[in-house]
């Protein structure tokens, strides 16, 4: 079976955007294996500095992490109509490599609003190098009334929007 890394670009413990990886990694458990990437607070501030030989262990963790997988999905919300500050990071730390290369990739922004964000994440994940499929990226608006406290998708809209990007996603792995 295909690996799949999701990265969570929310630090909360009870992060929404983690309840719909986490969806997701139930709902394609029988089709793709799923590594959760749920620690970017683990990872240093990013300095170019810091980007050489030895690197921090969490970074070397973090980036083997993408070089092994098949493909990345990622799920951010939205902070202060940007990326948040934690997920910019750990992408900062793939710069100088070119694992995202054409990685295969599905991004979604769950946040409030969201729509700065999502363009940021589209503009970022390209320009590190991810291949997307036709659906590409999703924006979940609202999405603490689309999922109840736990995490399930109440929202039929919304859990169909993820299966057309997950399915897609999958096809281009
Ligand atoms: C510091 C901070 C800034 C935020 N700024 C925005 C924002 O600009 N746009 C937006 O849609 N939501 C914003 N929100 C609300 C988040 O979308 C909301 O808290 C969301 O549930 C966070 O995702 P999470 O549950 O995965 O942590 C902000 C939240 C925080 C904590």
């Amino acid at each position: 079976m295909k690996k799949i890394l999701a990265i969570c670009g929310s630090t909360r413990k009870q992060s929404v955007n983690s309840h719909i990886l986490h969806h997701i990694a139930n709902q394609y458990a029988g089709k793709a294996v799923f590594t959760l990437y749920e620690s970017i607070d683990q990872l240093p501030h990013f300095n170019p500095d810091l980007d050489t030989d030895p690197l921090p262990a969490t970074v070397i963790h973090f980036r083997q992490l993408i070089e092994d997988a098949d493909g990345v999905v990622i799920c951010t919300p939205e902070y202060i109509f940007s990326l948040p500050g934690s997920f910019k990071n750990a992408i900062e730390w793939t710069v100088s490599t070119t694992l995202f290369t054409n990685k295969p990739a599905a991004l979604i922004t769950a946040s409030s609003s969201g729509q700065k964000a999502h363009e940021a994440l589209n503009l970022v994940m390209k320009t590190v190098g991810v291949q997307l499929g036709e659906k590409g990226s999703l924006l979940i608006s609202a999405p603490k009334t689309k999922l109840t406290i736990d995490g399930q998708v109440t929202d039929a809209a919304t859990a169909s929007a993820i299966t057309e990007l997950m399915d897609d996603f999958l096809s281009i792995l």
